[in-house]
């Protein structure tokens, strides 16, 4: 590619469903100048999420923020370098973070953009366990799951960004950890690596059967990142005055129809007398440098460990998504742009 230009993708089409390749398109045009306070960075990694399924649906009914248009660079947090500064909060060489999407080259105000010491971590992590992830099990599982040392703690997308985060932040927490996975690899590295006490493999094993097996005194805080049947098996064993904290629904972002509720949702909250709370990370954007000392901090002493899924190369981004939402990636899923 010559230099002076700027791959990026864009939204081509709204999804029915799963999202397929066609959905997006690769356009080349010229790398974007900053103006007045702006930075221009050349991305090194852009981050992929499940959030980014909900950014491709149409406008009605309406989310929680508005979806890329089409025609419009698909969202994400990247991290790049400073090549040009009209900013006087960064240097040409800085490393930097923000909302540029999925594109080589990206213009942002100097205040939107995060700076990122590359001797700390590898600024891959800034989009990952010392990123948007790492937040939201931070704040997730302190603020809204509120842990006690002795709680069964279930995790559900256990070897995912953020549920080997909210694991292992569990296990600093004293509690008893166990993780639900889609593979007999991701439930042998988050037992065996990250330190959980159990594992499930929801493709193979009988998930309620497994959940009351290792759960006999009832689930305290249930970590729900997918929805559907394993959320389904975790409520029905939610012990008395039990927490549910609901991340995200990954198993019906692509559901054309999704089932409708409230199946054995109210009956067990009124029976057990437990609490369901939803949240969204941004709601602790003014705590989170807060989120971002402790994260560093429980890595640096070796308590926290994270796993990335590095796929190379920006033509490949729409494929890695697509895999995303089935469970191909294992551990933080990033591309690697240069
Ligand atoms: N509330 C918030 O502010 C917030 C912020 C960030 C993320 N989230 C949510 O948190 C969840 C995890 O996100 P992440 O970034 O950490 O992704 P991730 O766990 O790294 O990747 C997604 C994983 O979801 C699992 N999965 C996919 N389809 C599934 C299905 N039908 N049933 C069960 N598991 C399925 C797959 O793992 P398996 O192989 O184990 O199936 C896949 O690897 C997502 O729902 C996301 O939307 C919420």
């Amino acid at each position: 590619m010559p230099e002076d230009t700027n791959r990026n993708w864009t939204l081509a089409a709204r999804p029915d469903g799963a999202p397929k390749l066609t959905d997006f398109k690769l356009n080349v045009s010229s790398i974007p100048k900053p103006g007045p306070g702006e930075v221009l960075i050349a991305t090194r990694y852009h981050s992929l999420d499940p959030y980014m399924r909900g950014r491709m649906n149409p406008p009605t009914p309406a989310s929680y923020t508005a979806p890329v248009p089409i025609g419009g660079v698909m969202e994400s947090d990247s991290v790049g370098e400073v090549i040009e500064s009209n900013s006087e909060l960064f240097n040409v060489g800085d490393i930097a973070m923000g909302k540029i999407g999925w594109q080589e080259y990206g213009v942002l105000d100097g205040r939107n953009a995060r700076k990122v010491d590359p001797n700390a971590a590898p600024i891959s992590t800034s989009v990952g366990v010392l990123g948007m992830p790492g937040l939201t099990a931070y704040f997730g599982l302190f603020e809204v799951g509120r842990p006690i040392a002795g709680d069964t703690v279930v995790v559900s997308a256990a070897s995912g960004a953020v549920g080997a985060v909210v694991g292992q932040l569990a296990k600093i927490n004293g509690c008893r950890v166990i993780g639900v996975a889609g593979s007999d690899d991701k439930v042998s590295y988050v037992v065996d690596e990250l330190g959980f006490d159990a594992g499930i493999n929801y493709k193979t094993e009988d998930v309620p059967e497994r959940m009351a097996a290792l759960c006999p005194d009832g689930v305290n805080l249930y970590w729900d990142n997918v929805g559907g049947p394993i959320t389904d098996a975790a409520v029905d064993n939610l012990a008395i005055g039990g927490r549910a904290v609901i991340c995200g629904q990954i198993a019906l972002y692509n559901a054309t129809s999704p089932p409708q509720g409230p199946r054995n949702i109210a009956r067990m909250l009124l029976t057990r007398r437990a609490r369901m709370q939803g949240f969204l990370v941004f709601q602790y954007a003014d705590r989170y440098e807060e989120g971002l000392d402790r994260l560093a901090s429980w890595i640096r002493d070796g308590s926290l460990k994270y796993r990335e899924d590095i796929v190379e190369g920006i033509e490949n981004s729409p494929s890695a998504f697509i895999g995303l939402l089935e469970g191909a990636n294992f551990g933080k899923l990033v591309i690697k742009v240069s």
